[in-house]
This record gives structure tokens, C-alpha cells and sequence, in this order.
């Protein structure tokens, strides 16, 4: 109607348009004193309904993850280890990922992994090492911290490749932190997570951001037949790390490893294809779930 204004002739404009108006308000009226109507009674409602706090919650959701349950339960170890715990980002800058971590753009060692670059020159995550930079530049010695998050490749998808997987990283650093240290936290969280101290061994690896770069392989027994698992890359921290986060070297030292909890998660329940990750079938999330 008040479209319709428009083309009536002055003088109807002016009756029409002022009863129209006045019509106006008294719709606006009514709905407020509507809407506020309904408001009371809804709050009256409320008051009313009686709620009974010791009834448990309702659980969200039904099914968890494998890579969630093992990530919860070494959360829960290294908690009670004093560690703190945090979680790395999606997105690295290349300085984050790379050159803060002792490989320079003409190193070899890029190669390593093979990442997916970003226009704006940043990267997908390749690896959780990528926060340890921030961490040691924001955090007092001596701390304890581990880190979780996505990791991305550019890898070729096969049962044991994908292009995105998740990683578990530690990082101590204090006085005089030596191998022995290294050792006896990876066998305690190993121990606390499997309820039996696992066999390992420690072999020379390269990694540029540890100085020596150490291997870990885990000993697996499956129905009775028994073998090395590549399982963790682990080592002291170098020097020019620390040096990168603002810690002299001559005054710190450290330890930091990492490891892939989509491998862990796959040797703990004998799961043979990583592609049956990212499916999200209920029927394969289903046989995780405990209770
Ligand atoms: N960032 C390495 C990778 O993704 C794993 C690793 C090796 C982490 C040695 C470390 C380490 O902290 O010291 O392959």
C-alpha cells in the first residue's frame, strides 16, 4: 500500500498517507506488545521447569578417532610429566619451518620433505618442528613443552603415504640436558602409554636441527613374530637452533623428538591402510570407541 502512494494525485496523497501511517504505528504497537508477551511467558516457562544438575551430561558425539584417543592418552602422560602442552599451526612461514630450523633455502635437506608452498611464500606445515622457534623464543629455560598438529606432503597417496597426517613433537631445554635425558623420557612416555616399557634402539639419523640426530626404532610383536619399527626422529638441539629462538648455546642446551601419531595410532591397533583415516566411515571409527 505505501508503495502504491506514489502515483495517487495530491490530494489523496495527503488522506491516504496519513491514515496509512497512523495504521502503521498501531501494527508496530501490537507486535511490540506481542513480542513481549511471548517473551514473558517463555522467561515464565524457564522459571518453571525444574533442573535436575545430577543427571550426567549428554555425551557429544559418539564415536572418537584413533588418532584422537592416542593423542588424548599421551597428552595425559606427559601431563603428568610436566610437560605443557600446545598446538602447532596449519600454516608455517618458510623461516618457521625451514630456516629457523638449520636448513637454508640451498639446503639438501629441503628435499627431505616434499612441501606444499603457498603463493604468499609460506607453507603448509610439513612437520610440527615448525613452533619450535616461537617456543624458544617466548618460553623461560628450563621448560618442558610437547606439541601436537597436521602435517602436510606433497606425497604420492598409497596404503602408507597421505598428504596430511598428524605429529607429536617434545621439547626440553635447561642446563646440561644430555642423551641420557632423551632416553629416559622417550622410555617413560612409552612405557606409560603401552603399560610396559617397550624395546627400542637408538641409531645415528640426520636431522639439520639436532646435533647428534638420532633414530628410534620400536621392537613390534604381533602374534608372535617380532620386529624394528622406524618409529621417531629425536637428537640435542644444535646449537644455531638455539641461537635462532635468542638462547646462547653455551648457556643451554636441549633435547626435542618427533614422531607420527597416525603411525603410532597405526601400529597400536593394526591398522594397515592410512587412507582408512580420512574416510570417516562410522563402520572404522566404530571399533575405536570404548564405553
Ligand atoms: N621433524 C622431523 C620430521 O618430520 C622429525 C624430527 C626429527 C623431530 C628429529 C625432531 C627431531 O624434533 O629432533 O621428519
Amino acid at each position: 500500500m505505501l508503495k502504491n502512494v506514489a502515483s495517487l494525485s495530491p490530494e489523496e496523497k495527503k488522506t491516504f498517507g496519513k491514515s496509512l501511517n497512523e495504521l502503521r504505528a498501531d501494527v508496530e504497537l501490537e507486535m511490540a506488545a506481542k513480542e513481549k508477551e511471548i517473551r514473558e511467558t517463555e522467561l515464565q516457562h524457564a522459571e518453571n521447569r525444574f533442573i535436575d544438575m545430577t543427571i550426567p551430561a549428554k555425551s557429544q558425539g559418539r564415536v572418537q578417532h584413533p588418532i584422537k584417543i592416542v593423542q588424548s592418552q599421551l597428552i595425559d602422560v606427559v601431563a603428568r610429566m610436566g610437560f605443557d602442552v600446545h598446538r602447532t599451526p596449519n600454516i608455517a612461514t618458510e623461516y618457521e619451518n625451514f630456516d629457523a630450523l638449520n636448513i637454508p633455502s640451498w639446503h639438501p635437506a629441503r628435499d627431505m620433505q616434499d612441501t606444499f608452498w603457498l603463493k604468499d611464500g609460506r607453507v603448509m606445515a610439513t612437520h610440527t618442528s615448525c613452533l619450535q622457534n616461537e617456543l624458544l623464543k617466548t618460553k623461560t629455560p628450563p621448560f618442558r613443552a610437547v606439541y601436537f598438529g597436521p602435517c602436510f606432503r606433497n606425497e604420492k597417496i598409497d596404503a602408507t603415504h597421505d598428504i596430511l597426517f598428524e605429529q607429536m613433537e617434545f621439547m626440553v631445554v635447561g642446563d646440561n640436558i644430555n642423551i641420557g635425558h632423551l632416553k629416559h623420557t622417550i622410555l617413560t612416555m612409552l612405557k606409560e602409554l603401552f603399560g610396559y616399557e617397550p624395546k627400542i634402539r637408538m641409531r645415528p639419523g640426520y636431522f639439520p636441527f639436532v646435533e647428534p640426530g638420532i633414530e628410534v626404532d620400536l621392537w613390534w610383536e604381533k602374534d608372535g613374530k617380532g620386529r624394528w619399527l622406524e618409529f621417531m626422529g629425536c637428537g640435542l638441539i644444535h646449537p644455531n637452533v638455539l641461537r635462532e629462538g635468542g638462547l646462547n648455546p653455551e648457556k643451554y642446551s636441549g633435547f626435542a623428538g618427533g614422531f607420527g601419531l597416525t603411525r603410532l595410532a597405526m601400529i597400536r591397533y593394526g591398522i594397515n591402510d592410512i587412507r582408512l583415516f580420512h574416510e570417516n566411515k562410522i563402520e572404522f571409527l566404530e571399533q575405536f570407541t570404548v564405553g
